[in-house]
């Protein structure tokens, strides 16, 4: 099947509930282990401000405010952002919930580690665009703070793309078409629920570590460690299913 690109996909796609029943595996265990990860890598003292860029659901800001951290989150899908509040009500734990868009938001207030998880990046179409908040943070990121950026390996996801999944999750059958095209990995997603089918995409452009890197450093962040994995194995270019980048300011 061919996979077209839609314009603006993250707006529908991350504002629906289907999203959460295609990701239902990514859940707190693995941001508890993405925080674990974090915690251990740059050992910041409790009255560190984190900012969790695209929290979605809460998941990993939960986790930090369960430490005693202080979170502040912020996500463009109101739905994702209002379960935020929900699961942290329930959890009886703080968090400092925005509405924002990459494109757009900005902080006044000075932030010690900006989080950015799991391929929350390269969803626009222009190098400004995914590149906009990476600039307007290192002017809001104290000095010597942090920006932890987890993305796609490129070259792992060439080798693995599985082309075509069908799955059933909550009584819905989930069916995926992936390709690579024009440096971006494409997505068609088909939910089928009892005679209706909704149809959503994703659009995430495909940079290569050695850009990343040498963007980040134009900027001014200075990278400090990467790992290939939550579990925190060294970055291996063949074989590593993640890109996690710490840098410095
Ligand atoms: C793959 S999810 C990751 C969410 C969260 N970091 C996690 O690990 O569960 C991507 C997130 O980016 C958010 N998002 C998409 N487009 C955005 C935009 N233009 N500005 C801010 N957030 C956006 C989505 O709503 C979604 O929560």
């Amino acid at each position: 099947m061919k996979v077209l690109m839609k314009k603006e996909w993250f707006k529908d796609w991350f504002e629906s509930n289907d999203y959460l029943d295609v990701y239902n595996h990514r859940d707190d265990k693995e941001a508890q282990t993405l925080i674990e990860l974090i915690i251990k890598t740059i050992n910041p003292s409790k009255e560190k401000i984190f900012l969790d860029a695209a929290c979605g659901f809460g998941r990993h800001a939960l986790v930090l405010s369960s430490l005693g951290y202080k979170v502040i989150g912020f996500d463009l899908s109101r739905n994702l952002l209002s379960m935020a509040k929900r699961n942290s009500l329930a959890k009886n734990l703080t968090l400092d919930l925005l509405a924002g868009d990459f494109r757009s938001i900005t902080f006044k207030k000075k932030i010690d580690i900006v989080l950015n998880l799991f391929t929350s990046f390269g969803y626009f179409e222009t190098d400004d665009d995914n590149f906009h908040f990476v600039k307007g943070a290192y002017h809001f990121i104290k000095e010597g703070g942090y920006y932890v950026f987890d993305y796609i390996n490129l070259s792992y996801l060439k080798k693995n793309i599985v082309k075509e999944t069908e799955r059933i999750i909550e009584g819905k059958i989930i069916r995926e078409f992936r390709n690579i095209e024009n440096d971006r990995v494409n997505k068609k997603i088909l939910i089928q629920e009892r005679n209706t089918i909704a149809e959503y995409s994703e659009s995430v452009k495909l940079y290569s570590p050695e850009f990343l890197i040498n963007s980040f450093n134009y900027t001014g962040f200075e990278l400090i460690k990467q790992y290939g994995d939550y579990l925190g194995n060294n970055f291996e270019e063949q074989e590593s299913p993640r890109l996690i980048l710490f840098f410095q300011k």
